[in-house]
């Protein structure tokens, strides 16, 4: 059964230059204790996506389209309805750990008072809860860690801290906005398993949002793919990750370190392996929002593009459970990983 079901989300802000056309018509499934991953580069509109399924929009943004969490369109529910929700039965993982943490008082005391408010809980019931989440969370010394503030623990220790309260309360929906990206690379795995840990304990629904299509194609059921606001592309991750059906997706997959690709470049270019780490990013930068182009907004920076592609594309299914946004036959798009002279 689907937990969520979003069909033509659309994300607008105002501001003074004009309409800001942030999320548009973003359609996904996402089935209980499933878990789906929303990549693309900065300002591609995967927070914005989020804030409009948890109500979170800024004063000048609006959604429309639909939301049916539960079979309920949140986008119709009124504010004291969508606060019942949050945190409840729909928690987030912000993009940034310490504005979900209050640096003034204990972690103890910030975890037992979610339980108080959402579960009304009395004192001594929620600080064992909460000592269990963390538990749970793999903190060592639970106990004694409650008592200290948030300074105290490390940055990985601290977005453990995060996702403790934000399962505390046993949320069906889990969405988790880049949980790793300021931890560094060991850390950034032990979190993600304890994620992967958490939903299978829990059976909580993970949308997952993150630049890193590695990482999703390690930890999620499906994948979409945005770009300045619109899917590129979407279908179950390793699919996506392993036979990429856009020039976009393609892209990003080989803007990824990879250590199998380091030794490719590495027999190209004489072996000088230090020429290898580097990223190859899309050259480029995304378009403003304010004035996109009328087809395809990848076009600019699309090494596939034609004529075609100056008209919008549709997103459509080309292959059981795999939707793309490209005008280009699939067999026509650059092999970007073949080896140098070929394809
Ligand atoms: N209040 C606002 N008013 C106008 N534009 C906004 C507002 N909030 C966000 N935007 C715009 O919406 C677009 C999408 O932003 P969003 O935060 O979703 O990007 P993102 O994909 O999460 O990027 P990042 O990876 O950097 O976090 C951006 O161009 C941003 O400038
Ligand atoms: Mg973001």
């Amino acid at each position: 059964m689907n937990l969520l079901e979003v069909s033509n989300l659309n994300v607008r802000f105002q501001t003074p230059e004009g309409e800001v056309a942030a999320v548009s018509d973003l359609s996904f499934t996402l089935a209980s204790g499933a878990s789906i991953g929303i990549v693309g580069e900065s300002g591609s509109g995967k927070t914005q996506t989020a804030y409009a399924l948890m109500g979170l929009l800024a004063k000048n943004g609006r959604a429309s389209g639909e939301v049916r969490y539960d079979g309920v369109n949140l986008l119709t529910l009124s504010e004291a309805e969508l606060n019942r929700r949050r945190g409840a039965e729909i928690a987030m993982i912000y993009q940034d750990p310490m504005t979900s943490l209050n640096p003034y008082l204990t972690v103890g005391d910030q975890l037992t008072e979610v339980l108080q408010f959402h579960k009304a809980m009395d004192k001594r019931a929620a600080f064992a809860e909460s000592v269990r989440m963390l538990d749970a969370v793999r903190i060592a010394d639970a106990n004694k860690r409650m008592g200290l503030y948030p300074h105290e623990f490390s940055g990985g220790m601290r977005q453990r801290v995060v996702i403790a309260m934000a399962l505390l309360c046993r949320p069906k929906l889990l969405i988790a906005d880049e949980p790793t990206t300021a931890l560094d690379v060991t850390v950034q795995a032990q979190i993600l398993a304890l994620l992967q840990d958490l939903r299978r304990e829990f059976s909580t629904s993970i949308i997952l949002i993150t630049h890193d299509l590695g990482v999703v194609a390690g930890v999620c059921d499906s994948v979409l793919v945005m770009y300045a606001g619109r899917v590129m592309e979407y279908g179950d991750a390793q699919s996506v990750f392993h036979d990429a059906a856009h020039p976009y997706t393609r892209g990003l997959l080989h803007a990824l370190p990879r250590l199998d690709r380091a030794h490719a470049d590495a027999a190209t270019t004489g072996g000088t392996t230090g020429v290898t780490a580097r990223l190859n990013t899309i050259p480029g930068n995304p378009p403003n929002l304010l004035e996109l182009p009328s087809g395809c907004p990848f076009v600019p920076r699309c090494i596939d593009r034609n004529s075609a592609c100056l008209s919008p594309p549709k997103l459509e299914n080309f292959a059981p459970g795999r939707q793309r946004a490209c005008h280009r036959l699939i067999d026509e798009l650059t092999d970007l990983d073949a080896p140098l002279g070929v394809g």
